[in-house]
């Protein structure tokens, strides 16, 4: 049978985490008395109030307001370091982080005071026994130029951060608005990855941009698939990546994709399971992964899997991966 402390004690790759999303109520309020910003709110209980949201729309509402506090160096390195603790309470080994460097270049903080503050976090998390990376996602809903802009703004850090998402609102965002980016971060060595969020208009045909015209080799969400065999197939070919989020999703979907997801491991398909916003969700990765596993019951042969899927998916190298293989 599978327990908390058995989802716990599982070694674990988080490979669908977005940084911004595991600021706690604690640390907002800790960020906005350091740097005089305010927020509405004086107290966590006020602060967990404003945490109502039944689709991603509205979630991102309460969402991106609440970066305002992030406004130094120190702070993106404490809001690393902060999850990287946790992330070594429930066992991940290795973790590759999104972040999204336009919700903070757009209030007027410099990329460099974002990457750097994030990447020194990943450094210092080698003491926690982590091997943090970072991804820049690019926010769908901005502008083709604003992405262009970033990359550029980008690439002479790309020492810094091993890929490139694609996040944010997808309503009428779909991958191909950003066709070019993802070109030319391939071209100087990057990995792809991009969200297809779950149970939007056009999913269908957002995971076929993805797969075959962009190239990812991951897909964030994405269980809509289901309902296309071929797409299916392909992703089972090629060792695509799935990152599902179980807790996420069950704030706009009761059965929090579970279905799909054991229809993807009976397919074979390289699904696994991952905490997307975790301090706005209800759980860190174990959470997630008990959530599905109790609702679901899935064997521990199943868990397992899930887990060797997030290894056998992520970008560390062929050696750091057979350790977990
Ligand atoms: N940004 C943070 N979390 C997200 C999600 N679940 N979907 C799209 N964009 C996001
Ligand atoms: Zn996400």
């Amino acid at each position: 049978e599978v327990t908390p402390a058995f989802t716990q004690g599982l070694p674990k790759a988080e490979l669908h985490l977005h940084i911004e999303g595991t600021l706690e109520p604690e640390l907002k309020l800790k960020l906005a008395k350091r740097n005089h910003v305010d927020i509405g709110q004086s107290s966590i209980e006020d602060v967990r109030a404003t945490y109502q949201y039944d689709d991603l729309a509205s979630f991102l509402a309460v969402y991106y307001p609440a970066m305002n506090v992030l406004q130094h160096e120190q702070d993106f390195y404490d809001l690393a370091f902060d999850y990287l603790k946790r992330a070594a309470k429930n066992h991940i080994r290795h973790v590759e982080i999104f972040f999204d460097p336009q919700a903070h270049t757009s209030r007027g903080i410099a990329f460099e005071t974002v990457i750097n503050g994030l990447y020194r976090a990943t450094v210092d998390a080698r003491a926690l026994n982590i091997d943090a990376t970072l991804i820049m996602c690019f926010l769908r809903d901005f502008s083709k130029e604003s992405a262009r802009k970033t990359l550029e703004e980008a690439l002479p850090y790309k020492d810094k951060f091993v890929g490139i998402g694609l996040d944010s609102d997808e309503h009428n965002n779909p991958p191909l608005k950003f066709a070019r980016q993802y070109e030319d971060a391939a071209a100087a060595g990057l990995h792809l990855t991009a969200h297809c969020d779950i149970d939007q208009k056009d999913s269908i045909e957002h995971i076929r941009q993805a797969l075959e015209i962009m190239g990812v080799e991951r897909l964030d969400h994405g269980t809509n698939i289901v309902e296309d065999p071929d797409l299916v197939d392909f992703v089972a070919n090629h060792n695509i990546g799935m990152t599902s989020c179980p807790l996420s999703n069950a704030f706009v979907s009761p059965e929090m994709k579970g279905k799909e997801v054991l229809e993807l491991l009976a397919k074979d398909v390289k699904v696994s399971i991952h905490s997307d916003d975790p301090a706005y969700f209800g759980g860190y990765i174990s959470d997630n992964y008990y959530a599905i596993a109790d609702k679901f019951n899935l064997t521990k042969d199943q868990v397992v899997r899930l887990a060797k899927n997030s290894f056998e998916t992520s970008w560390i190298s062929d050696e750091a991966k057979a350790l977990y293989l």
